[in-house]
């Protein structure tokens, strides 16, 4: 059911107040509190339709805002909604389960219906247990498989459903989400460096195949980025991450959403197949 708005009805309860609603301030260095650069508002996405998995939150949440921002009509599905759902004037805030394959498929066939042919999928959703993570050997086996739907296999779903209407149209814009912890192997994350440096094959051999079609496939790798859950952290491991990050500081769901965008414009035609670290400088390449 959609609103006047094209906002599909939100049946999540409310979620609990942010603990930190300032987003942390307090244990903000200098140089994350300095003021981020203005994002270019140049109507790059002005009639486009933009698909982001898991944006009623972070990074896909930011990205979506500025998708908006930049003239794109943008799709959203995630288990809650009620944040983002405003932010989304013209678009569509679906909320559900993107490891459900039918209710990914009833989505992405309901944008089609109501906003038109998907030009750019941003596949975001992901999760990391992190709360059942630790040592691989007593790990379980239904983690992995937890990390692994939602991390790799919703993006194949995703993208299956997409790709072909892309293919025939000869254009699109398909974005994949890893990170950077695919490539340091952070310990106690085995399952979740698995999934995402499955998304970085994936997206190699998906560019191949989409490349002569006029389709890109891009991942974007983050480092550590200012979301919800930073905000729970320790001063002590805040510490470690800054120490950790060339850089010296902790970066914004913006700093990843320039990228996204940048990879989703036409001036990106030419770039497929990689994978980009957004992250402080914390693995180079
Ligand atoms: N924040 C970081 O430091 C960081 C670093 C590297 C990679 N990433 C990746 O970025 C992506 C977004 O992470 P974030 O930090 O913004 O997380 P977040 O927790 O701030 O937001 C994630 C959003 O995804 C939604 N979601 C989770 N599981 C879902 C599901 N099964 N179906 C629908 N929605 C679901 C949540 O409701 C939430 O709105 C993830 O793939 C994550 O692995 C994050």
């Amino acid at each position: 059911m959609a609103d006047a708005a094209g906002i599909d009805a939100v049946s999540d309860p409310p979620k609990p107040a942010d603990p930190s609603p300032s987003g942390g301030a307090a244990t903000l260095s200098p140089r994350e509190a300095a003021a981020l650069p203005a994002p270019a508002t140049t109507g790059r996405f002005d009639g486009r339709v933009v698909v982001i998995t898991g944006g009623g939150a972070g990074i896909g949440a930011g990205t979506a805002r500025r998708f908006v921002a930049e003239g794109a009509r943008v799709a959203v599905m995630d288990l809650a909604v009620d944040e983002i759902a405003p932010a989304l004037s013209a678009g569509l805030a679906r909320q559900g389960d993107c490891t459900d394959a039918e209710a990914l498929a009833r989505f992405l066939a309901d944008v089609d219906a109501r906003l038109g042919p998907v030009d750019v999928l941003f596949n975001n959703v992901g999760q990391s247990a992190r709360e059942r993570g630790g040592p691989f050997v007593e790990s379980q086996e239904s983690t992995w498989r937890f990390v692994l739907e939602v991390s790799l296999l919703s993006a194949m779903r995703a993208s299956r459903l997409v790709a072909p209407g892309m293919q025939a149209r000869g254009r699109g814009r398909i974005v994949n989400m890893s990170s950077d912890a695919a490539f340091v192997g952070d310990a106690g994350l085995a399952d979740y460096a698995a999934a995402k440096m499955g998304v970085v094959g994936f997206t190699r051999a998906l560019a191949r195949e989409l490349a002569p079609h006029g389709v890109t496939v891009n991942a974007v790798c983050p480092g550590a980025i200012r979301t919800r859950a930073h905000d729970t952290l320790s001063p002590e491991v805040l510490a470690r991450i800054r120490a950790g990050t060339p850089a010296g500081f902790v970066g914004e769901v913006e700093d990843v959403a320039a990228l996204v965008a940048f990879l989703a414009s036409d001036e990106a035609r030419f770039i497929t197949g990689q994978t980009l670290l957004v992250d402080g400088g914390r693995w180079m390449v």
